[in-house]
């Protein structure tokens, strides 16, 4: 099978494969495994923060960076074609009881003035803003660059009301790939930040939730109370140090495949334009997804087809050149068997 449905079905490699087995382990509750702690000063240092928590997942560490920041009833300002808003099972209402308000992000750019309009202060009558959430990559559809210089404008804008800019950073490592930037610099003036090691990295567990001492230690007791609680999470925690040894490269080379195969299917009706192909996603729209989609699953081929006319897919460690062109081989069956 040629999978591009996600960059989540990426395998862990044979180096994290041996990691795991020869993982050093303690008890990460008591602050006892070494291998965690390896990752979590590794990662805070990488991302420019203070400190960071080790989660079982980005969808936890969202879910611990919203209930760490905000209060029961407050607001929180996030996009409105966000994973926290759409992917979490309710969790932004269910876990942290903050209140939505949504806003706009078309391919990466955020209306400032549309930011500021959502802000609000306590009153009687009004719940209070706690928070403005941003994505990068935005949009898991299609892994918009969310720009440095953009990413400095809103956090000045959060500064000026004395609010903290949360980043969904699930995809960080590719917007940092994509512009040619550390980590750090993808996030100016964030409070905090979360990355994903399952995508790109192709580890096989975990994300990271970083910011200063006193959020990390908050976000440390509400993954306790999540379920968090890990013991002897070293085994996933290795993985992960040999990820950011070794898969930092393939994420330039999953961003030219994605490249290679707009650039290819362009030329069909399928909606494909390389312009908005920022990262390793490409995403397209065409009334036939779903007979599209068919078609090539029985030539070993998944997509993900994410409306009834839209479909998006990703590349990632499980593809090569060689599987790009058969995709653009089937596409072209597909087109000229009528
Ligand atoms: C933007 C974004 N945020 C959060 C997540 C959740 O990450 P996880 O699948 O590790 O829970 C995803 C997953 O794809 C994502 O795309």
């Amino acid at each position: 099978m040629i999978d591009l449905r996600s960059d989540t079905v990426s395998q862990p490699t044979p180096a994290m494969r041996e990691a795991i087995f020869h993982a050093k382990v303690g008890d990460d509750t008591l602050r006892d495994d070494p291998t965690v702690l390896r990752l979590e000063e590794r990662m805070a240092s990488m991302l420019g923060k203070e400190d960071s928590v080790f989660m079982a997942s980005g969808t936890m560490a969202n879910q611990a960076a919203v209930i760490s920041f905000g209060e029961r009833g407050d607001e929180i300002i996030l996009g409105e074609n966000s994973h926290l808003f759409n992917l979490e099972s309710g969790g932004l209402s269910a876990n942290a009881q903050l209140q939505p308000q949504l806003i706009k992000c078309e391919k990466g750019v955020y209306n400032l003035e549309e930011i500021e309009s959502k802000i609000r202060k306590c009153g009687v009558q009004f719940s209070k803003t706690a928070l403005i959430s941003i994505e990068n990559t935005n949009d898991l559809n299609a892994g918009y660059v969310v720009k440095r210089q953009h990413i400095e404008e809103i956090s000045k804008l959060a500064m000026r009301y004395q609010l903290p800019l949360y980043v969904d950073g699930a995809r960080l490592f590719n917007a940092a790939v994509a512009q040619n930037l550390q980590l750090h610099e993808t996030i100016p003036g964030a409070a905090a930040v979360m990355v994903a090691f399952t995508k790109g990295l192709s580890a096989p567990f975990g994300a990271i939730l970083a910011g200063d001492k006193s959020f990390c230690e908050e976000a440390r007791r509400v993954k306790q109370r999540l379920g968090g609680g890990f013991r002897q999470i070293g085994f996933m925690a290795a993985p992960v140090l040999v990820a950011l040894d070794t898969m930092i490269p393939r994420i330039k080379q999953d961003h030219e495949l994605a490249q290679l195969l707009a650039n290819e299917l362009k030329t069909y009706p399928l909606g494909i334009e390389p312009e908005n192909v920022h990262t390793n996603i490409v995403h397209g729209h065409f009334d036939e997804t779903e007979s599209y989609a068919d078609y090539l699953k029985k030539a070993s081929i998944l997509i993900k087809v994410t409306t009834k006319n839209s479909f998006r897919m990703v590349t990632h460690n499980g593809i090569e050149e060689e599987d790009v062109r058969e995709v653009i081989r089937a596409t072209d069956r597909y087109f000229n068997r009528r």
